[in-house]
């Protein structure tokens, strides 16, 4: 972070109330500041376990997903909207579903908050009378401390994302986060190899793909329940630069395939893997928005690794993309419209498609429940 002293402030808060608000506007007034990073904590806050949310691991949704060959869909959210949007998606095409969210999602919603609109969405289901299985995960987890406050307020499975550090330092951490997790029944998702654009924070210029050798004693070490690769999937909207006519570069399957014999039937996780619909950029410019050089990874490469050992995708770039061409469309069209209703419902609307699209066209995940 720029101009950071490198100080970190951990506030403990009496009350959730309290907490929520300085969630809300804590990082605004400590950063100014100048500290690294805030920490809010409830004093003597009550724990929650995911089983009291109706939420499960993932242990069986990837045990039936490489069975029978797909990925389960994890997608990203940061509001009501959008976690409606995934689970109504998710119910329709009767497909499981891991809701996830980043550090920063946490805080944006408040980690208070967080449970009860996942409570919500799991409510949604039992009214729906739909058998789906629900993870609530934690994406890109960057300390130990922040996978233990999540294990401890509801989430079933998170990651602990330290591939940008040596090979012992992310084993040690990663192991670390393993034995609190697995004393509660949370899955733990790890990383090998550094996937370039921004990762919860940390930016990566390159990528350096996951070194198959290094599996094994990776997994071993850590006893992690499954690993996210470097195969040439990055982060965000712009992928790749490709010049006019040009393809994106296929994804290193040897890579892929080299990992299955290796480790054969564990879990693989694909993350950036937004394929960045033509039809959400060029809704986004003619509504007035500027996404210039954007691509994505084709449908037909993740059929391909749904097929495989890849057992979860991870998105959420899509669904960004879809809910902002939405609205563009409604603000260009209606330029008098300012009930949020009216746009916002509309781009809940175009996610839900999107979703569908997702886990019946290219996951594979629609229909196994
Ligand atoms: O991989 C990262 C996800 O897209 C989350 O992004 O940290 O902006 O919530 P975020
Ligand atoms: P995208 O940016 O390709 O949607 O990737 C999301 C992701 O990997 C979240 O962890
Ligand atoms: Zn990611």
């Amino acid at each position: 972070m720029n101009g950071c002293n490198g100080r970190n402030k951990e506030i403990e808060c009496k009350t959730p109330y309290f907490q929520t608000i300085l969630e809300m506007f804590g990082p605004v007034l400590f950063n100014s500041m100048q500290f690294r990073k805030v920490t809010v904590k409830v004093k003597n806050m009550k724990k929650l376990h995911y089983s009291e949310l109706g939420l499960l691991n993932t242990k069986d949704m990837f045990a039936r997903a490489m069975t029978e060959k797909y990925a389960v869909p994890a997608y990203n959210f940061n509001n009501m909207e959008q976690i409606q949007a995934i689970i109504t998606g998710c119910i329709r095409s009767a497909s499981p579903v891991i809701l996830q969210v980043s550090g920063s999602a946490r805080t944006y919603i408040g980690a208070t908050f967080l449970p009860h609109l996942v409570a919500g969405a799991r409510a949604m289901v039992e009214e729906m009378g739909s058998p789906i299985p629900v993870a609530l995960h934690l994406d890109h987890g960057n300390s130990l401390e922040l996978a233990k406050d999540c294990i401890d307020s509801g989430f079933s499975s998170v990651m602990i994302d330290a591939s940008h550090h040596s090979f012992e330092e992310n084993t040690k951490l990663s192991r670390q986060v393993v034995e609190y997790a697995h004393a509660h029944d949370v899955t733990v998702e790890a990383e090998l190899g550094v996937l370039a654009g921004i990762e919860d924070e940390v930016v990566a210029e390159k990528s350096s793909y996951t070194r198959p050798e290094e599996v094994e004693r990776f997994l071993e070490l850590t006893g992690v329940d499954s690993l996210a690769i470097s195969i040439g999937t990055s982060h965000g909207a712009h992928k790749f630069k490709l010049k006019p006519g040009e393809e994106p570069p296929p994804l290193k399957f040897d890579i892929l395939e080299e990992i299955e014999r290796r480790v054969p039937g564990f879990p693989i996780v694909l993350h950036g893997a937004s394929s960045v619909m033509i039809e959400h950029i060029e809704k986004i410019n003619r509504f007035g928005g500027a996404m210039e050089n954007t691509a994505g990874i084709p449908e037909e490469q993740l059929r391909r690794a749904a097929a495989s050992a890849v057992c979860k995708v991870n998105i959420d770039s899509d669904g960004r993309l879809a809910m902002t061409a939405a609205i563009r469309q409604i603000f260009i069209e209606k330029p008098s419209e300012f009930d949020p209703r009216k746009y916002l419902g509309p781009a809940r609307d175009e996610l839900t498609e999107m979703i569908i699209h997702k886990n019946t066209s290219v996951l594979g995940s629609a229909g196994r429940y």
